[in-house]
């Protein structure tokens, strides 16, 4: 299982990247406005000059055309630049024409493994289910995970799962039982990941014994 940080904010990145841990970035506009009033060629290049591994940023377009002539664009901003691309009908053309020009496709707000279907036949790279905007809506966002990761495998579609959306720790676990390729963790949440209270407290102890026999 891989791990990608989903975030636009650059120290996190560098601490990511520093652990040795995280190959790669998905960004959404949400998370780039959180960065501030920036350049986003700027800020994208940064980030993809930072990662060693793929970064997804997303088109703002919503027309196939010019979905098609932004994701052209993006794709030249940096070598390990992925496009995102939402997963509705102008976004499937959209794919299969990027696709075709080997431009890399993460195909994103998946929400039912019909969306994910149509991206992985489309030829995209990536593709992103949503698990806890689900979970925030009564439904059930793993089970759509492994329901695209077993349908996937029985095709041997090469588009990968990028399992999204994840909000705690628990979600990690889930998605790594569903057998997610990846996962792309908010920052906060891949510090949860660590820590444990018994770690803590184990360390504590032992330094403690140290100290009062050897001073
Ligand atoms: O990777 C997708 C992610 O950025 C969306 O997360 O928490 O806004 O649903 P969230």
């Amino acid at each position: 299982m891989r791990l990608f940080l989903d975030t636009a904010n650059i120290d996190h990145i560098r601490h990511g990247v520093r652990l040795g841990i995280i190959s790669g970035v998905t960004t959404n506009p949400t998370l780039i406005s959180r960065e501030g009033k920036i350049s986003y060629k700027e800020l994208i290049q940064e980030i993809c000059a930072l990662v060693p591994g793929p970064v997804s940023t997303e088109v703002l377009a919503q027309e196939a055309k010019s979905m098609i002539d932004e994701a052209r664009e993006i794709s030249r901003w940096a070598e390990n630049v992925v496009v995102k691309i939402p997963a509705t009908i102008a976004g499937v053309e959209a794919t299969s024409v990027l696709s075709q020009e080997k431009i890399k496709v993460n195909f994103t707000l998946c929400f039912s493994l019909n969306q994910a279907l149509l991206g992985a036949i489309a030829g995209a790279t990536y593709v992103s289910p949503f698990v806890g905007r689900l979970d925030d809506i009564g439904h059930n966002g793993i089970e759509l995970v492994k329901e695209i990761v077993e349908v996937f495998s029985n095709y041997n579609f090469p588009a990968q799962v990028i399992a999204a959306s994840l909000r705690h720790a628990r979600h990690c676990i889930e998605a790594a039982k569903a057998g997610a390729p990846i996962a792309t963790v908010p920052y906060e949440v891949l510090m949860q990941m660590i820590r444990h209270p018994l770690t803590d407290l184990g360390i504590s102890h032992f330094l403690a014994d140290w100290k009062r026999v050897m001073g």
